[in-house]
């Protein structure tokens, strides 16, 4: 058995947020739901400046939406990238014209019919009848939980996908899996991994496994911009910059 169940957008738990025009964004029909909506000219509200937020902030620039940025941290994509390449991208963003506030939230989304304003954690109010909300993702790993296999971060696997029961495996964004090349575990979010550790999963259940040991590796298309990473640092001594990063 292969659990692959991967994740759900983590809602927000603020008065006004079942409102038609508060939308989420993890699969193509939100995209287009969310394309329908797009205003003339209108003000979009985006709740987290990670990778989801700060995608559809450059998408929505290029269709012409005047773009407002609330993230909760101190910096943008905080989960992945270090300060420095978060300054980077508050650069990047504020000089196409995108509104970032950091360290703020929306208190209250309020509206008639729909969204039509929200209340941030600063007070101020932004009129908008588009938001969307991009906090982070939730690993579907209720099913695994109720079967009783070890769950932390998501479904707990080795290095060949295999959960805490020898004959069910896991893998993709729900699979919290030990990477021997990092030795630790490491839960990913990304298109490479979803792709790549389910192939690991099934020569595991075939018994041609190899250690699943990839090198995390992440891309994201951002205005003219293609960002890529490449491992996964938790802590570093020094930071190299090589090149122009304004170039
Ligand atoms: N208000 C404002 N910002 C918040 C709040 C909040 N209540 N809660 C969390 N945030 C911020 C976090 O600080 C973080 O910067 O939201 C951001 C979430 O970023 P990610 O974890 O990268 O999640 P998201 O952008 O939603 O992407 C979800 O899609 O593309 C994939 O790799 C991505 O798997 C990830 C998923």
């Amino acid at each position: 058995l292969l659990l692959a169940t991967g994740a759900r957008p983590r809602i927000l738990p603020v008065p006004g947020a079942e409102l038609g025009g508060v939308h989420y964004l993890r699969v193509i029909e939100d995209t287009l739901a969310i394309r329908e909506r797009v205003p003339d000219g209108g003000t979009v509200l985006i709740v987290g400046g990670g990778w989801i937020g700060l995608e559809a902030a450059a998408g929505l620039r290029k269709l012409g939406a005047e773009v407002v940025v609330v993230e909760a941290a101190p910096q943008l994509c905080g989960r992945v990238l270090t300060p420095e390449l978060g300054q980077w991208m508050l650069e990047l963003h504020r000089s196409h014209g995108v509104d970032v506030r950091l360290e703020t939230g929306v208190e209250s989304f309020q509206g008639g019919g729909g969204l039509e304003r929200a209340v941030l954690g600063d007070g101020r109010v932004i009129d908008a009848s588009l938001a969307i909300v991009g906090i982070g993702v939730v690993p579907n790993a209720e099913l695994a939980e109720a079967a009783g296999l070890d769950v932390d971060n998501g479904i707990v696997v080795d290095e060949f996908a295999r959960t805490s029961d020898p004959d069910i495996f896991a893998a993709g964004d729900v699979a919290n899996h030990f990477n021997p090349r990092l030795s630790r575990p490491v839960r990913l979010e990304s298109w490479e991994n979803a792709q790549n550790q389910p192939i690991a999963a099934a020569k595991a259940m075939l018994d041609k496994g190899e250690p699943y040991a990839d090198v995390p590796w992440f891309w994201s298309d951002q205005y003219d911009v293609n960002i890529q990473l490449t491992g996964l640092p938790r802590d570093w001594d020094a930071t190299a910059t090589r090149g122009d990063p304004a170039a």
